[in-house]
């Protein structure tokens, strides 16, 4: 999966389905939990990992019950002796560090695998150490159930950048001019992008994500569109003439009254794409005339 797809399919997830996490699934989310980048290298952390029913089923003591529903929990703790010997105290802030690093890597893994977590702070850490017997040199820090969702959860929002941050000098922008009548937007996330009424002609689009945007009323003319993920995306009234595409990921994308004559599509993922009442004349996939092709298909089949 690609990087930033990934990023948007990680949620938290609440709610987990039956399916069981197999041993060389767990083997997958721990390894990805301990690439983590780690104070020294000394890798401070230890994970116990829960499968066992009745010990799940226990955990409803412990914090919110729902997370024992998951087929595994992973309680993410610190193994802080050997790095706060050498450093002292203030060393144990790097412990904790290590942890939320790994516990993010084990979220992006899961959700790479299909399946989604939730790293929970709120919990009884008196309770979870009697009940797994954990040595006091373990501080623990998380929780985080592990499982197939039950449901997609909603993608939560996040406050705009200007709220969490402050620039400090100048950075290049990504929109630079590379003609005259050229604009090419690269390398961006656009998250949620809602665009109306807006006339693009021959702009250059490359390797953006936009998934689940919105496009209404868009003067698309000559637009050029290349390693972009439009996941989700909504296209309303729009003018897609000489638009071209290439290695664009539009799975689930709605497009609406489109006019896109003269539009050309190379390396796309049209799986489960449906076309109803189009006009396909002098349309080609291939090489191949789509209007004779159904014409051929619908006498002789
Ligand atoms: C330090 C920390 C503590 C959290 N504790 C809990 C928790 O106790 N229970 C819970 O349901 N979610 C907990 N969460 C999950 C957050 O609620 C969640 O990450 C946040 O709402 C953003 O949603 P998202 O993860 O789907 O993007 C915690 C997350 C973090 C980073």
């Amino acid at each position: 999966m690609e990087f930033n797809e990934l990023l948007y399919k990680r949620r938290s997830v609440r709610a987990f389905t039956e399916r069981e996490v197999t041993r060389g699934e767990i083997d997958t989310l721990l390894e990805a939990a301990t690439r983590a980048p780690n104070a020294c290298n000394m890798q401070s952390w230890h994970f116990y990992v829960v499968t066992d029913g009745e010990v799940r089923a226990k955990f409803a003591d412990i914090c919110a019950t729902w997370a024992t529903t998951a087929p595994v929990i992973f309680v993410v703790c610190t193994d802080n002796e050997a790095l706060v010997g050498r450093f002292g105290e203030r060393a144990k802030l790097f412990t904790y560090q290590d942890t939320a690093l790994a516990a993010e890597n084990l979220l992006l893994a899961a959700a790479d695998m299909g399946l989604n977590g939730c790293f929970m702070g709120a919990f009884d850490a008196g309770r979870c150490r009697a009940l797994l017997n954990i040595p006091e040199k373990h501080e623990i820090v998380a929780l985080i159930p592990v499982g197939e969702a039950q449901t997609e959860s909603p993608l939560r929002e996040r406050k705009p950048m200007s709220d969490v941050v402050t620039y400090i000098g100048e950075a290049a922008s990504t929109v630079s001019e590379a003609r005259d009548d050229r604009y090419v937007l690269r390398d961006t996330i656009i998250k949620h992008a809602r665009f109306e009424n807006i006339n693009m002609t021959g702009v250059e689009f490359d390797n953006i994500k936009m998934a689940d945007g919105s496009f209404n009323n868009i003067n698309m003319s000559g637009v050029s569109f290349s390693d972009i993920n439009m996941t989700g995306a909504k296209f309303g009234g729009m003018c897609m003439n000489k638009t071209s595409f290439g290695c664009v990921d539009m799975r689930e994308a709605r497009f609406d009254n489109p006019d896109l004559r003269g539009t050309e599509f190379r390396n796309c993922n049209f799986s489960d794409v449906k076309l109803d009442g189009c006009e396909l004349s002098g349309m080609t996939i291939d090489g191949i005339n789509v209007a004779e092709a159904l014409e051929f298909y619908r006498k002789n089949k």
